[in-house]
């Protein structure tokens, strides 16, 4: 018999419904525009957008509306959250597109991988990347500022370092969350983020 689905309406209920909810439409809306911003700043044309395990949506709401004309692809392993909030099903430590993206949306879902499906995840993400990558995934270092009221703590807790150097082999780091593949056009400058000599190879 397979596993019950831990991602169903219950779980999108209790962090994205009530009061203690994880992330609200506003705060991810000023995130999205951030990034957007920064985007055109480092010289990325947003295009086309990968967003990986994209929940309820709430990022391509933002692009929907104020970037219609981007191509906005949605992935999802909740069965639930595709029915209910229009995504692909696809299992991202399973599955590589064949086209890359402009940018990759991955926010909070690979603490909810193991070791090896992580791992693999990034690789996949790497492959389908070019140009930002925005990760947000929690590591150990966070753990005491993380607010417990708001969120999920049956995850996988890794060390930052683990994340660093599986991003490394298509990443250097931009700051904010951004990623910065190393095929796209994007140079920093020395003080522009921890990944600057890094953009120049
Ligand atoms: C904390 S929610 C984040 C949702 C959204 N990214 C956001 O920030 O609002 C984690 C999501 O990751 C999805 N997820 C977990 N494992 C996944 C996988 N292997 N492939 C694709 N999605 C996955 C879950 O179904 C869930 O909707």
């Amino acid at each position: 018999m397979p596993a019950p689905m831990r991602f169903d309406a219950r779980y999108y209920r209790r962090f994205y419904g009530g009061p203690g909810k994880t992330h609200s439409a506003s705060e991810i809306a000023r995130l999205a525009a951030g990034v957007d911003g920064l985007a055109a700043w480092l010289g990325v044309e947003l295009r086309s957008v990968l967003d990986v395990g994209a929940g309820t949506g709430l990022w391509r709401s933002w692009f929907r509306r104020h970037r219609p004309e981007v191509r906005y692809r949605s992935i999802e392993v909740s069965p639930y959250a595709c029915e209910r909030y229009g995504h692909e099903l696809r299992d991202i430590s399973r599955w590589r597109a064949r086209e890359r993206f402009d940018l990759v949306v991955c926010h909070s879902v690979l603490q909810y991988l193991d070791d090896a499906a992580a791992e693999r995840a990034l690789d996949n993400i790497g492959r389908m990347s070019r140009g930002l990558l925005y990760l947000e995934a929690v590591t150990r270092s966070d753990l005491p500022i993380l607010d417990l009221d708001k969120s999920d703590t049956q995850i996988h807790v890794r060390s930052g370092a683990w994340y660093r150097s599986r991003l490394g082999r298509h990443f250097f780091q931009v700051g904010a969350g951004l990623w910065g593949s190393r095929r796209s056009p994007i140079q920093l400058f020395d003080l522009e983020g921890p990944g600057a000599l890094e953009s120049r190879r």
